[in-house]
């Protein structure tokens, strides 16, 4: 029982389109030492086999990136600890909006035994398709609010590796706790 039953198996399943998601998940993997996987290329057997994920998606005009993957894959993961990070453009106060974006896109069984965590962004106007552009002249339309209309005009470089301290904080917290409850019972019931 004790050895394998003792070491917990993570994983970290992202996708990301201009790259800051990307960035985030291998900054975590070298922190963490767990490997990591692009949402398109994840078998089932690599899913059943960790005990917990962590899964990192952009927001995309308010859909997670990773929404049909989470979709497909609910059997498998609805039993594990999941930790998500979630990339996005919103400033930490917009509470509502990251609440709405959490509400439209995680399915209520996992969302509320979720760890999630907001992570900030990159957005290079210069960089972006032509429909990227486009999508983001009307988001800059319909906002209503002076400031965000000109902060949503602008470049975001936001992406820092110290933007990732609590979760890995949190994630170390966990695997411990794992690690010590494990060990007691294999103590206890030796
Ligand atoms: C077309 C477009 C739509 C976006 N929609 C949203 C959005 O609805 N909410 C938000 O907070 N950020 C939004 N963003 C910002 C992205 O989430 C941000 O740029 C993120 O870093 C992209 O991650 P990636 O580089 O891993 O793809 C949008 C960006 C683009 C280009």
């Amino acid at each position: 029982m004790k050895n394998k039953d003792s070491i917990l198996n993570g994983l970290i399943i992202y996708n990301s389109k201009y790259g800051a998601t990307r960035q985030y998940a291998e900054w975590l993997a070298q922190a963490l030492k767990i490997p990591l996987i692009r949402s398109g290329e994840t078998t089932a057997a690599q899913v059943t086999n960790a005990d917990f994920l962590l899964i990192g998606t952009p927001v995309y005009m308010g859909k997670f990136r990773m929404l049909k993957w989470i979709r497909k894959n609910m059997k498998n993961i609805r039993n594990k600890k999941l930790f998500f990070f979630i990339v996005n453009a919103t400033a930490p106060g917009e509470l509502a909006k990251r609440d709405k974006f959490v509400l439209d896109n995680l399915p209520g069984e996992i969302r509320a035994k979720s760890s999630i965590y907001f992570l900030p962004g990159r957005l290079i106007h210069k960089k972006l398709t032509l429909f990227d552009r486009l999508m983001v002249a009307i988001g800059v339309r319909i906002e209503k609010n002076p400031e965000k209309r000109k902060a949503m005009r602008s470049d975001l470089d936001a992406v820092k590796k110290d933007n990732l301290t609590p979760l890995i904080n949190s994630v170390n917290d966990f695997y411990y706790r794992g690690q010590l409850l494990s060990s007691t019972s294999v103590a206890t019931h030796g």
